[in-house]
């Protein structure tokens, strides 16, 4: 059997889903983050160490501005309203990405960074405003004026994910079936599971199964 050690997701189908409820799209996120709150509390009943959700990326800037307003300002209320309930149950929060928010979120993010971060039972890595490509280019340029080795050692040193062991698996929901710019480098070897429920309709049975499975996979990392 597999051990899990960190699980990463792709939290699609939002949208899709607040529309399909003759809803907006934004009503699909408000219930996404219900999923999230359940697979946080799964995870910790799995033991899991390490859970990297993808809130938003590089390229979602694209979207309409209300939408993009009203991500920002359900993860604010998340953060306000939860940072105390993730403490107390050991949880370390870290966010992966390139922060140029507001000066008020940058703000809530350090502190609740800060007011976690020794806590040992789950880290969440909540990626924001994160692309696999930037990250990497930004680890070249670490590279260059430090003027270290290009190896695999030193360019992991200068991901964000640095001190962050590569997620064993990714699932994504939403019945697509592509990576968007995640984690190209860390998810080298990890086991991927599409989807087809919509992140909003993913529930912990869901998430159970795909750990099962996970946990039942042959991985032989390129060996036979
Ligand atoms: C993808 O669905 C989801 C996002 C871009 C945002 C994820 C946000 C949440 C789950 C809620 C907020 C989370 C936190 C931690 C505050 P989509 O909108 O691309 O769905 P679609 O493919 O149906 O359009």
């Amino acid at each position: 059997m597999n051990p899990i050690n960190h699980v990463a997701i792709i939290m699609d189908g939002n949208g899709r889903w607040g529309l399909k409820k003759k809803k907006s799209r934004n009503f699909g996120h408000e219930k996404g983050l219900l999923t999230v709150e359940k697979i946080i509390k799964e995870s910790l009943k799995n033991k899991i160490k390490y859970l990297t959700l993808f809130a938003f990326s590089t390229e979602n800037w694209k979207r309409p501005k209300y939408e993009i307003s009203f991500l920002f300002s359900l993860l604010e209320k998340f953060l306000k309203e939860k940072i105390n309930d993730l403490n107390k149950n050991n949880i370390k929060l870290k966010i992966i990405g390139k922060r140029n928010f507001s000066k008020r979120l940058n703000k809530i993010l350090y502190i609740s960074e800060k007011k976690t971060i020794e806590n040992k039972k789950l880290q969440i890595n909540l990626a924001l405003n994160y692309g696999s490509k930037s990250e990497l280019v930004y680890a070249f340029k670490g590279l260059k004026k430090k003027k270290q080795r290009i190896n695999e050692t030193n360019i992991k040193k200068n991901l964000e994910t640095s001190n962050i062991p590569d997620p064993d698996l990714l699932i994504r929901t939403g019945n697509t079936n592509r990576l968007s710019n995640f984690l190209l480098w860390q998810l080298a070897y990890s086991e991927i599971f599409f989807e087809k429920k919509l992140w909003p309709d993913f529930n912990e049975k869901d998430y159970n199964k795909v750990l099962k499975k996970f946990k039942k996979t042959k991985r032989n990392f390129g060996n036979i």
